[in-house]
């Protein structure tokens, strides 16, 4: 056994290099605590978080609610068993369906897993009621996750080819395309998937007439309207669902990453008429975890209570307004997005070394693609703080761009 210390930074990450399985290239950084919308490293350095944990950490990190609701939880129960129901897995379920326009919620740990019981849901809809049918249509763009069917409905021009064979039955039509999307319809479709706004495509937002056609189209052929809300859910786009700025209600929507605002949390949402996987179609070890349900109901609470909708719509409207400042300067364009989801381009594809200068000057951005930034903040971000990411994304674009 390796016996050797793990007492500073470089100890620790010359562990990592050694015994975490390569998937991804991170930064010469170890994080060690967090509160609010601020991250420290092991060398104390304070970075401004920007990312929110991947449009995670809704509440900021270490969020009192959080640490209280699984202290109380873990004393009580921690794990019954997937076989019965719990508490706090009822209150939840009830909280969810009450504030959306869903009956029914299955829980699980990741939004891939809640992407795949809608897949699954998709399937068993087109076996009862469609002659078998069993195809998804899905975007160009788009991203579902990283198990084998999600990657396989995930519209990555990158992992065209990655993992083959891969999952068949998904078709990808161009987003806002309608008469592309109308095309790919045929008597094997069961459902369209989407996301209300790309998210790690590099937020690019459905249009209002365009998933309105969609609805229609859907009833009109008897089949499936899936949102995929796991970036866009819970209050991120300033509604509590983005499905509401649209005016159209979606037959399953999922959810996961902010809902657990850290914690691995995911959820399956149907309208009634949708309950229709029978015993055993369905199910997972975590499902409904106490732990879990308890973090989940606290978070959707306190995002009630506190109004993070609004906030994040406020919020959203300052940081696009704070980037539209800068564009001149340094020629960014299509600052878009809703609440606090938000993106704009670069004028070349820098975007790597903008983050990575962030990174230097203790800023948390993310680039989705090469030539694009990303913010997606806490929902309790404060003007004060976007003031400040403001400042050393300027400095950033000034040493970078010139
Ligand atoms: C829209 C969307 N769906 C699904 C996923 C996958 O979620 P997870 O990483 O929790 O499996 C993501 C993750 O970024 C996402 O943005």
């Amino acid at each position: 056994m390796n016996k050797k210390s793990l007492s500073n930074t470089q100890e620790l990450l010359a562990e990592a290099k050694r015994s975490i399985l390569f998937t991804t290239v991170r930064p010469e950084v170890v994080m060690e605590k967090g509160e609010g919308l601020y991250l420290w490293d092991t060398d104390g350095k304070k970075y401004l978080d920007f990312v929110g944990g991947w449009a995670v950490t809704s509440l900021g990190h270490s969020p009192a609610v959080i640490a209280k609701a699984l202290t109380r939880q873990s004393e009580v129960l921690v794990n019954a068993s997937p076989s019965f129901f719990n508490i706090p897995m009822i209150e939840y379920a009830r909280l969810l369906v009450d504030h959306t326009c869903f009956d029914r919620v299955f829980f699980a740990s990741s939004g891939a897993e809640a992407n795949e019981g809608a897949i699954k849901l998709a399937r068993k809809y087109g076996s009862l009621y469609r002659d078998g049918a069993f195809e998804i249509i899905t975007t160009v763009n788009s991203f579902h996750g990283r198990t084998l069917a999600t990657m396989s409905a995930t519209g990555k021009k990158k992992w065209e080819n990655l993992f083959e064979p891969k999952v068949p039955g998904f078709t990808h039509v161009p987003l806002n395309d309608f008469a592309a999307l109308k095309a790919a319809v045929n008597d094997r479709t069961c459902a369209v998937m989407l996301e209300p706004i790309q998210g790690e495509g590099g937020v690019f937002e459905v249009a209002s007439d365009y998933i309105r056609q969609l609805r229609k189209l859907c009833d009109e052929q008897g089949i499936l309207l899936i949102f995929d809300e796991v970036q866009t859910g819970l209050a991120r786009t300033g509604k509590l669902f983005a499905y509401e700025h649209y005016g159209v209600e979606p037959d399953v929507m999922t959810l996961a990453k902010g809902i657990g605002g850290g914690f691995p949390l995911a959820a399956l949402l149907v309208k009634e008429r949708f309950n229709i996987f029978e015993a055993g179609d369905q199910g997972g070890t975590y499902s409904g975890q106490p732990l879990a349900m308890a973090v989940g109901l606290a978070v959707m609470q306190e995002v009630l209570a506190k109004k993070l909708a609004d906030n994040a719509a406020m919020q959203g409207e300052y940081i696009q307004k704070k980037l539209h400042e800068l564009a001149a300067r340094f020629q960014l364009t299509n600052i878009r997005g809703k609440g606090l989801l938000i993106a704009f381009d670069l004028p070349t594809e820098q975007g790597a070394a903008v983050v990575a200068a962030c990174l230097r000057q203790g800023l948390l951005v993310n680039s989705p693609q090469p030539a694009m930034i990303r913010l997606m903040p806490a929902l309790i971000v404060t003007t004060a703080e976007i003031d400040a990411m403001t400042q050393i994304l300027a400095n950033v674009l000034q040493e970078v761009l010139g």
